[in-house]
């Protein structure tokens, strides 16, 4: 299959219907085509899970009713051909003639005089069909209704511009490895290349792109010279403040961002654990092209028994398993893929995880919490709580506003990805 809208609307019913990443997804379908159709593929495909409850509305109002069963699929490639109309500067006779080939594509010929149909209705009713769609919260900020009224409550002032900011598509940071070139060096050569970029004095190690390229572009990029990670997830290795002959552990390391980050700024000891042995193949690779090393350990952070040596560290970064939705802009099925009730389960899981780490932590040794999160009960409820029931915990502010009531630095999505820190130390 070489149709790019046929590809997505295969790629999207995986996403939506059966639960998949887009991130092993779009990969997948991405092999299929031509380098130059690739672009297009991933237009599409996060343009219709940022807008799928629109999508889904103008739909419902065109179809008497949803495609079901075998033909499924074509109530996504609807999506495709409608997000096009809305949303893409692809004029609209092309976008429909397009549209309805892919359902050719799909073996699906007699399906062609329907997609017509309902795409030129749109187009005649758009005005009618936005204004209806814009009466009901869940289309007009296309987002989940349990995620709208967690972000209400928890900030009543930016809900609104986190929403909005969810919607966009995601700079490109990237982090200069410390042991090759200085950023400023490193931005010098980003000018010799005629690649636009702006520095930012609170991220010491990240340079912002003013637009995404092609990582082979980069200087010496295979060879480790920099990494493509957000200016938000930067700043866990500059909090932890690694030294030199340190026993570390990175206790949810994979792919390996933070932990590879972390030895660009020391000669430490690094234990990189991680549950899932699939992705800790990852960290392996990210550290051989940054010619770092570490001990990868496929292990579970929450049960210390089954692995720990019994050598307390000096410093632990905990970037727990989180709803990531400080990333949905990153990651835009994830607003469809997470369910209210996995935040509780995740809750209890971050601490679970913090309970069985804190005995390895030396005393006075640093524990750095993270997540990409957004959310109070995984972040700032989940640090107080930890306080309250542990002692020798000791919050190491990272602002003047960061008590034990409301700890921690919560970053919202925008300049960076939505992240949260918090900093302990052990008395
Ligand atoms: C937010 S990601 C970590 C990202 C990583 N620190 C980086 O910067 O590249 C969370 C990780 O926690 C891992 N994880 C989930 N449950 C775990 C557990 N019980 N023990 C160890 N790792 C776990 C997941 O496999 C995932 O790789």
């Amino acid at each position: 299959m070489t149709n790019v809208r046929a590809l997505a609307a295969q790629t999207l019913f995986q996403v939506v219907d059966k639960g998949q990443s887009l991130t092993t997804q779009l990969p997948y379908a991405s092999r299929q085509l031509p380098v130059k159709d690739r672009a297009l593929l991933q237009q599409i495909c996060y343009g219709v899970l940022r807008y799928l409850p629109s999508l889904e509305h103008y739909c419902q109002q065109l179809l008497e009713q949803p495609l079901k069963g075998k033909n499924r699929v074509f109530q996504f490639l609807l999506y495709v051909g409608i997000y096009q109309l809305q949303h893409m500067r692809v004029p609209a006779h092309a976008a429909v003639a397009e549209t309805v080939n892919a359902a050719n594509k799909l073996q699906a010929p007699g399906l062609k005089g329907l997609i017509n149909a309902v795409l030129r209705n749109f187009q005649r009713a758009q005005d009618t069909l936005e204004a209806s769609a814009d009466a009901i919260p869940v289309c007009k900020y296309n987002h989940p209704g349990w995620f709208i009224k967690k972000l209400q409550a928890a900030y009543p002032q930016q809900w609104q511009d986190i929403l909005h900011d969810n919607q966009q598509q995601a700079p490109m940071w990237l982090r200069v490895n410390q042991r090759q070139s200085s950023t400023a060096d490193y931005a010098a050569r980003l000018d010799g290349e005629g690649i636009a970029h702006t520095l930012d004095p609170d991220f010491v190690d990240g340079i912002l792109l003013t637009k995404p390229v092609d990582v082979q572009q980069l200087p010496d990029f295979a060879q480790g010279a920099s990494s493509v990670q957000d200016a938000a997830a930067q700043m866990a290795a500059r909090l932890l403040d690694p030294q030199d002959s340190e026993h570390i552990l990175d206790a949810c390391a994979a792919p390996g961002g933070k932990t590879c980050h972390i030895l660009e700024l020391a000669d430490a000891n690094v234990i990189a654990l991680d549950a899932d042995g699939e992705r800790l193949k990852r960290v392996d690779e990210n550290l051989k092209r940054l010619h770092l090393s570490a001990q990868c350990l496929e292990a579970n952070a929450a049960t210390p028994d089954t692995w720990w040596q019994g050598e307390q560290f000096d410093r632990i970064l905990l970037d727990v398993p989180c709803s990531a939705t400080g990333v949905i802009r990153r990651h835009p099925d994830i607003k469809w893929l997470r369910r209210a009730t996995d935040i509780d389960e995740l809750a209890a899981l971050q601490a679970s995880i913090l309970d069985a780490i804190w005995p390895l932590l030396k005393p006075g040794g640093t524990l750095v919490y993270a997540t990409c999160s957004v959310l109070p009960q995984e972040n700032t409820e989940q640090v107080t709580a930890f306080l309250a029931r542990t002692a020798d915990a000791q919050l190491t502010p990272l602002h003047a506003q960061d008590t034990p009531d409301k700890p921690g630095l919560q970053l919202l999505p925008g300049h960076t990805d939505g992240f949260y820190y918090a900093r302990l130390k052990k008395q």
